[in-house]
């Protein structure tokens, strides 16, 4: 028995597919928890590029089996669309398997995601408008439609008309638009839900059966901790909980089965869409972190809100999910930094701040402590083992171990999957 769950320990976008596809390729499963294609995540082979919404960042290994857990809300057009694009770079797909208990994203919660977010104007949360939040909603409110009443014709009619009578009330009657056609929507579906068939199944059942037999599992979450329904900074939040307890729910498995956790964090900070964000940079050095981290935004394009690496913001995700190692990424990005900064805690009316507040209003007032230490000004993205790196990007490395108490595992110095140093074993 062996499980792995690797989470994003910021606001997403850490490098969690980098990561994955590292793992992946010591994996004998890959499992996605929750999250849909809100997520967006690069995997550098060689000179090739692949970007990922909703099928695990695993499926790059041909010798993986790939699920999407129960915990996962899926686009059928988005994982058609994503099959065939893998197909067509010469990936094979064989090994991907889809929970018959998934949520299904219907073009209604698409609708609706963009006419929410219309609707609140300036307090808009800047969500991904695939529909996400919708669709968990219905899932939570017992009108959600799963993949096993999908590729039933009969319940997924039955189940589609008294959803879309709802729909289409709220449609026509609140948002002032154009009702859905049911007969559209029913066949459009099923005519995907025939293609899908083939990759639906129990995968609860599976990946236990694969732990029980002592096979490799790598839990992938998307997003990240500061985004958690439950725990990021609500409401300016995804609709799903990233943390790693989620992972056991997501995938219909016992928790005694995560042995270690895998936090992924980035050398600095990054956040796509609205609310505080304590360390945010709106000078020359934000602007080489998104300029040289390349931080727009892979599902929407938008350019990615920068800041200094945040430890007060590390503790909270290593308490969350039980961290036991981090991951830290896109160190390359900060080689030509003269100085670099680590937030230690903040201050909010002359108050000493060290763990994450809960309120908004509090988080906007605090202001972020920091430790300076001298950049180390070289190029690092050649460098493949710890010892080689400038004395001063390991000191940096090395503060941020002081400030979160947890070991950092992995320093990722480029995309490509060779950019990479271990320097513990991972995955046993
Ligand atoms: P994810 O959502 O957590 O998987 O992260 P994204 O894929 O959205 O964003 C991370 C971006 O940084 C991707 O374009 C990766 O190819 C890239 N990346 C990952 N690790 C590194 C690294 O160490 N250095 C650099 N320069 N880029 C990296
Ligand atoms: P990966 O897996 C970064 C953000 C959106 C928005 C909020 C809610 O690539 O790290 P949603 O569409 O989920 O309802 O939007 O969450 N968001 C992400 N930000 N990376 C992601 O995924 C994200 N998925 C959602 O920008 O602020
Ligand atoms: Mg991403």
């Amino acid at each position: 028995m062996s499980g792995l769950v690797l989470l994003g320990a910021q606001w997403g976008d850490e490098g969690k597919g980098k990561v994955t596809d590292y793992l992946g390729e010591m994996a004998d499963v890959v499992v996605r928890y929750q999250g849909g294609n809100n997520a967006g995540h690069t995997v550098v082979v060689g000179e090739e590029e692949f970007k990922l919404r909703l099928i695990p960042s695993g499926i790059l290994n041909p010798k993986a089996i790939c699920v999407i857990g129960n915990g996962v809300v899926v686009d059928p057009n988005v994982l058609l669309k994503e099959i065939k694009y893998l197909q067509e770079k010469g990936i094979d797909t064989s090994g991907l398997r889809i929970s018959e208990r998934a949520h299904v994203i219907m073009p209604y919660h698409i609708a609706i995601d963009t006419y929410d977010e219309e609707a609140k104007g300036e307090k808009k949360i800047g969500t991904t408008k695939n529909g996400i939040g919708p669709c968990y909603s219905d899932k939570y409110n017992r009108i959600g439609i799963r993949i096993a009443d999908l590729i039933d014709k009969e319940v997924f009619a039955e189940r589609l008309k008294a959803t879309l009578e709802v729909k289409n009330n709220l449609l026509v009657k609140f948002y002032e638009k154009e009702p859905m056609d049911f007969q559209e929507i029913f066949e459009n579906y099923s005519e995907m839900a025939e293609k899908i068939k083939k990759y639906v199944t129990d995968t609860s059942y599976l990946v236990d059966e694969a732990l029980k037999a002592g096979k490799k599992v790598l839990f992938e979450g998307a997003q990240g901790t500061l985004l958690d329904i439950d725990h990021g900074t609500y409401p300016y939040v995804t609709s799903s909980n990233p943390i790693a307890s989620y992972a056991a729910v997501g995938v219909g498995v016992g928790v005694q089965n995560i042995n270690s956790v895998l936090g992924i964090a980035k050398a600095y900070t990054t956040r796509v869409g609205e609310g505080p964000f304590p360390t945010e940079l709106f000078d020359e050095d934000g602007e080489k972190m998104r300029n040289v981290g390349h931080e727009f935004g892979t599902v929407t394009g938008r350019a990615r809100r920068c800041g200094w690496i945040d430890t007060v913001m590390l503790r909270y995700a290593v308490r969350l999910s039980g961290i036991t190692g981090l991951a830290l990424m896109k160190l390359d990005v900060m080689d030509s930094l003269p100085k670099v900064k680590i937030c230690t805690h903040y201050e909010c009316n002359g108050e000493k701040v060290e763990t994450f507040p809960c309120s908004l209003k509090k988080l906007a007032e605090c202001k972020p402590v920091y430790v300076e230490l001298d950049g180390w000004q070289c190029d690092t993205s050649n460098v493949r083992s710890y010892e080689e790196l400038p004395e001063n990007a390991r000191k940096f490395i090395e503060t941020i171990e002081k400030y979160t108490a947890v070991p950092i595992k992995l320093v990722a110095v480029g995309p490509k999957r060779d950019q990479t140093i271990i320097r513990t074993e991972l995955f046993k």
